[in-house]
């Protein structure tokens, strides 16, 4: 097919349009030239060429996983020294990928997650704990304090494997070894290949980096296996015993490192993120603020939450759908089509082109959420709200076959977390006048986005003590 031709910014003679993207903020590029050239544009960025894709049509007829499919590319390549054939950055084709997802998709089902409730609260009531120690004067890093309780939650809910991280001072080695590695494998996608080849001293720190968290997983597994816990529900016990139903496989040690290492990097950034989102924007629009105080309340009162109280938190729920559409923490995915075909049922695209859908440009389309698309409001998830948008409208946790595996379990811990959260503190922005407004300064970008030093002071409720 021909089709007809797709808008794109013009081309340097040596660059292209490499220039046209933010090395340190990726995706404010695809914002800035959605405004410029709409809901389809392509770029030229030397190794690959990329559509860009911003509006429900497109991205709804991309979900396709018939027609369309998951393209590891980009930042998810550069990690892949990392996390090599892990669920997140498997190929299509890759047979780990099948056997990993066959078996472990049961686990992290929204019937295993309950399981892990005392768990999550137990990291919880760390957190409460450090709070109400600081006191009322105290800034709270809520990327510190969320990236910690993110690390605990996976480490006890997936490993058995407490990494403490409350009870540290500075960010735990394995949360800074992977800061520095995301810093830098996201700088690696926007630089030229030549530029890179000039960074061998950031490649040679990444190296370390990335073998010293390989050691930690190696490490819990052996201690695993030379002390067998046949007592303990979690993922590792699953991935050590368990064979895949249509191969018979199970996982090899190796495999199971970088699954190990994959949950902390796809679950720590994502969790901690839509919690700061959330958080902010629950602090930005206190009419929602006191509706989840009144929820709190009115559910929990001053009794310890219990499993059963989580369904009832409703309008939290919402707040958190809410935040994720208005921006989350994955503000993008790549996939590429199997067959050369026409996109929109004009644009010719084929599967070396990488497609890139943006979320941003999903999910404010004013066709699927309205003309209040651009406004905060928990509401449109109520009362039936949710089941009114048509399929593939909200997409933070991806879709398809690919989609996340750590949605339920993510899910629980942020709606386990603000009602702790609201039920002991009053919670204020540390700077009264930290606002979101110019994406560029304010959103921190490596793997995924949220929002930069947003900090918190946080008080013990009156009468709560
Ligand atoms: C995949 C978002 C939490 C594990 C994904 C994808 C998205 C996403 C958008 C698809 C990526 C793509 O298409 O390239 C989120 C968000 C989270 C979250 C917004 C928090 C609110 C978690 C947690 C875990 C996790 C807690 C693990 C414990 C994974 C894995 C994949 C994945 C393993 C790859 C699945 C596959 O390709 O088979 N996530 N995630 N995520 N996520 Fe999450």
């Amino acid at each position: 097919p021909e089709g007809v031709p797709i808008p794109h910014p013009p081309e340097k003679l040596f660059t292209k349009n490499l220039k046209e993207m933010d090395p340190n903020f990726a995706v404010s590029s695809f914002w800035r030239l959605a405004d410029i050239y709409g809901p389809i544009f392509s770029l030229n960025l030397i190794k690959r060429k990329v559509i860009v894709i911003s509006d429900y049509q497109l991205i709804n007829e991309v979900c396709d996983d018939n027609l369309y499919e998951k393209l590891v590319t980009g930042v998810q390549e550069n990690i892949r020294p990392l996390t090599k054939n892990g669920l997140f950055t498997s190929y299509s084709d890759e047979e780990e990928w099948g056997i990993a997802h066959r078996t472990l998709v049961p686990v992290f089902g929204p019937m295993h997650v309950r399981k892990m409730f005392p768990q999550m609260t137990d990291i919880l009531s760390q957190m409460v704990f450090r709070w109400d120690r600081f006191g009322p004067d105290h800034r709270i890093s809520t990327m510190d304090d969320f990236t910690r309780l993110a690390f605990d939650v996976i480490g006890l809910c997936a490993f058995n494997y407490r990494f403490n991280a409350f009870y540290s001072q500075d960010l735990i080695p394995f949360a800074k070894q992977l800061g520095q590695v995301l810093i830098e494998t996201g700088l690696r996608t926007t630089r030229l290949p030549i530029e890179n080849e000039l960074h061998f001293r950031d490649k040679k720190l990444m190296m370390e980096n990335i073998a010293a968290m390989h050691k930690l997983c190696d490490e819990i597994v052996a201690e695993r296996k030379a002390n067998p816990r046949p007592d303990v529900d979690d993922l590792l016990n699953v991935m050590l015993f368990a064979k895949d139903p249509v191969t018979r496989k199970g996982f090899t040690d190796e495999n199971i490192r970088y699954q190990m290492v994959t949950f902390l990097v796809a679950g720590h950034d994502t969790s901690a993120g839509t919690m700061m989102f959330l958080l902010y924007n629950l602090l930005q629009h206190p009419e929602a603020l006191q509706k989840c105080y009144a929820e709190v309340d009115a559910v929990l009162g001053d009794k310890p939450l219990e499993l059963e109280d989580i369904p009832k938190l409703k309008y939290i729920d919402a707040s958190m759908r809410e935040a994720l559409r208005y921006l989350g923490p994955i503000p993008a995915m790549t996939r590429h089509t199997k067959k050369t075909r026409l996109l929109g049922g004009k644009y010719r695209v084929t599967p070396d082109v990488v497609i890139a859908c943006n979320f941003k440009g999903l999910h404010h389309d004013p066709k699927i959420w309205g003309p209040d698309c651009d406004e905060f409001r928990p509401e449109r998830w109520l009362n039936g709200g949710a089941e009114k948008q048509p399929p593939n409208a909200w997409k933070p946790f991806g879709t398809g076959v690919r989609a996340c595996i750590g949605r339920y379990l993510a899910e629980q811990e942020i709606v386990i977390a603000m009602a702790m959260i609201f039920q002991h503190f009053i919670v204020e922005q540390a700077d009264p006048d930290y606002k979101l407004t110019d994406q560029k300064t304010e959103v921190k970008s490596t793997l995924t986005i949220n929002p930069d030093h947003f900090d918190i002071k946080v008080r013990r409720r009156p009468g709560k003590e």
